[in-house]
């Protein structure tokens, strides 16, 4: 069965959303670097567009965490998959999510690389969804506060579908 996407933010408005999160990001390191680590696979997207806004210079690495549950509610257990490539010491980190949710990955994530000897851990997540949370996170840059929803597109899966999308959109 094809599933009923509709329209919450287009390609056109995500984009311009992420440019003026490039010029904030880009201003607060002003004289530094960022490093910018990007949650796999559904920041993919986002990373790239967010880091080529980005006016200080960037370096870049990946992480894949997976919570245990089923494709649509998260457990409150982390599993890392892949962990970061290089470490993080002394250099000033950028988590880039797509969402955050009931914010259970998010605060063991930033609880882990806490850990690591970074000059500072800051979180940077595409959308928002204040009404799910169970764990207090700190988002530092917000590109957009949804309403409870379950969204697709620009990264964002629904069993592993419709990240390609260019948009985002809401699951009917
Ligand atoms: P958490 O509940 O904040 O731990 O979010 C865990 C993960 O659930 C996110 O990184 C997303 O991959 C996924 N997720 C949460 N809400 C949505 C949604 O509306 N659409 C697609 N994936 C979601
Ligand atoms: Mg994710």
């Amino acid at each position: 069965m094809k599933d009923k996407i509709s329209v919450l933010y287009t390609e056109e408005e995500v984009n311009a959303r992420i440019k003026e999160l490039g010029e904030e990001i880009s201003r607060d390191y002003a004289g530094r670097s960022v490093h910018l680590v990007g949650i796999l696979k559904g920041a993919t997207f986002f990373t790239c567009e967010l880091a080529k806004r980005i006016t200080v210079p960037v370096t870049l690495d990946f992480m894949s965490v997976s919570s245990y549950g089923n494709s649509t509610e998260s457990s409150g257990v982390v599993k890392i998959n892949k962990d970061l490539d290089e470490p993080i010491e002394g250099l000033d980190v950028l988590v880039v999510e797509d969402i955050v949710d009931t914010g259970n990955t998010l605060s063991y994530l930033l609880d882990n690389l806490g850990k690591r000897g970074s000059a500072s851990v800051k979180l940077c997540a595409l959308l928002n969804k204040p009404e799910r949370r169970l764990k207090d996170v700190n988002v530092d840059y917000t590109g957009f506060i949804i309403p409870d929803a379950f969204v697709v597109g620009y990264g964002l899966d629904y069993a592993q579908k419709y990240r390609n999308l260019p948009y985002i959109g809401i699951i009917e």
